[in-house]
């Protein structure tokens, strides 16, 4: 069911209103707090600032990490100094997320002005969803914005309670774009549409696959994941990762694809190494060839080609999950050039989604991540949605 944006409200819905907006500025940080990546930070600034524009009075809600009450290493000042800097104006940062002192600075919030709550995890009840928490951090506005995709499949008290308490609840415009671009490319996508998952185990990919199935005209798995398919094949994987309690599913997974007639392709050549480190020796061997003793941690060259003939005429391309361990160069080197041949399918006109999480991390690594038409900033929540999941952060949401 098509959700409310923001797009659906005028200028005078909002002039003078107290918005609360719940964003996910749950960032990476460095030993010192710096933040190293402010990219959940950026992505809310359309929403952000169109409410300032039009004369709202802002009121950001975040988690950051996973605190135990409160924690201070994880107050979300160095968030506030972030983007009181990307904006361009000052950012009133509150050391609570309910009670007087909240409500105090909120109230003294000029019309287009910008406040940031206290890390809403610092109360258990946040997560737990409690109606009354949700009630008190409702209390300070007139209606609500999500703009937190990256959170969007936590029913929590900021996601999805507080929505009891506020109307209008409508999407933010990060929200609306990520179920354009994601909802898009699996209900009515440009075909061929074709999906790469990759990632270390069967396990944590079995929905969405089992998803894409029923949705994709090809489907290239990489990533560890592939020597559990093998096993299943009957094929020697040396010390390779395998899921030996899942390669009944990887058989039924396979015939699955059959049945529908949705081309499976798995590489064809791996790159073998002696050890789990940066430095193994290594060597490319053909599917075939897998010496004992040694493991795959990557796709090899001639995969890297069929991949690439099998993309070549697709008009959808969905990316979840690298193709090797590509936090070592020597191994990096399958993912980076998928990540190239996605960029360059983008420059023929294609749509190239990065569904989140690690593979977000590589398109960024190898310097392409312009060149793709949309990079999810979630990471659980876009699966979860590739999945086919409702998540209830959305579904709370006004119907459009
Ligand atoms: C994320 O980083 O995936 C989101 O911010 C959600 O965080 P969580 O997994 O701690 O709920």
């Amino acid at each position: 069911m098509p959700k409310q944006t923001l797009a659906n409200l005028t200028s005078s819905d909002l002039a003078g209103k107290k918005v609360l907006v719940r964003v996910d500025f749950n960032v990476p940080q460095d030993a010192t707090g710096a933040i190293t990546d402010d990219t959940r930070i950026r992505a809310a600034l359309p929403t952000i600032q169109h409410l300032t524009n039009a004369g709202a009075k802002v009121i950001l809600t975040s988690h950051l990490g996973r605190p135990k009450g409160v924690t201070e290493s994880l107050r979300l000042d160095p968030i506030a100094t972030r983007l009181a800097e990307l904006l361009g104006q000052p950012v009133v940062k509150c050391d609570d997320c309910i009670g007087d002192d909240v409500a105090a600075k909120v109230s003294n919030l000029g019309n287009g002005g910008v406040a940031l709550l206290e890390n809403v995890r610092f109360y258990p009840e946040e997560e737990k969803n409690d109606p009354e928490f949700a009630r008190k951090l409702a209390l300070v506005a007139d209606m609500y914005v999500n703009d937190a995709f990256g959170t969007a499949h936590r029913a929590h008290a900021s996601t999805e309670g507080v929505t009891k308490y506020l109307s209008p609840s409508v999407a933010g415009f990060l929200l609306d774009k990520e179920l354009q671009y994601l909802s898009g490319a699996i209900d009515s996508p440009k075909r061929p549409l074709a999906a790469i998952v990759g990632g270390s185990k069967v396990s944590s990919k079995i929905g969405v696959i089992e998803a894409l199935l029923g949705k994709v005209d090809k489907l290239l798995l990489g990533g560890g994941m592939i020597f559990t398919f093998y096993k299943a094949r009957g094929l020697a994987v040396g010390k390779s990762l395998v899921e030996e309690d899942k390669l009944d599913l990887a058989r039924s997974l396979e015939a699955m694809a059959k049945e529908r007639g949705v081309q499976f392709l798995l590489p064809t050549d791996v790159v073998v190494a002696d050890d789990f480190k940066p430095d193994a020796n290594s060597q490319t061997v053909s599917i075939n060839g897998i010496p004992d003793g040694w493991m795959g941690l990557d796709i090899g060259p001639d995969s890297v080609k069929v991949f690439q003939d099998a993309l070549a005429d697709c008009q959808t391309v969905i990316w979840n999950g690298p193709m090797g361990v590509f936090e070592f160069d020597k191994f990096a080197v399958g993912t980076e050039a998928i990540a190239h041949t996605l960029a360059g399918l983008t420059g023929k006109g294609a749509i190239t989604i990065i569904g989140g999480g690690d593979s977000v991390a590589a398109v960024e690594k190898v310097g392409v991540a312009e060149q793709m038409s949309h990079i999810s900033t979630g990471g659980g929540a876009s699966l979860e949605l590739l999945e086919g999941k409702v998540l209830p952060g959305i579904a709370a949401l006004n119907d459009a």
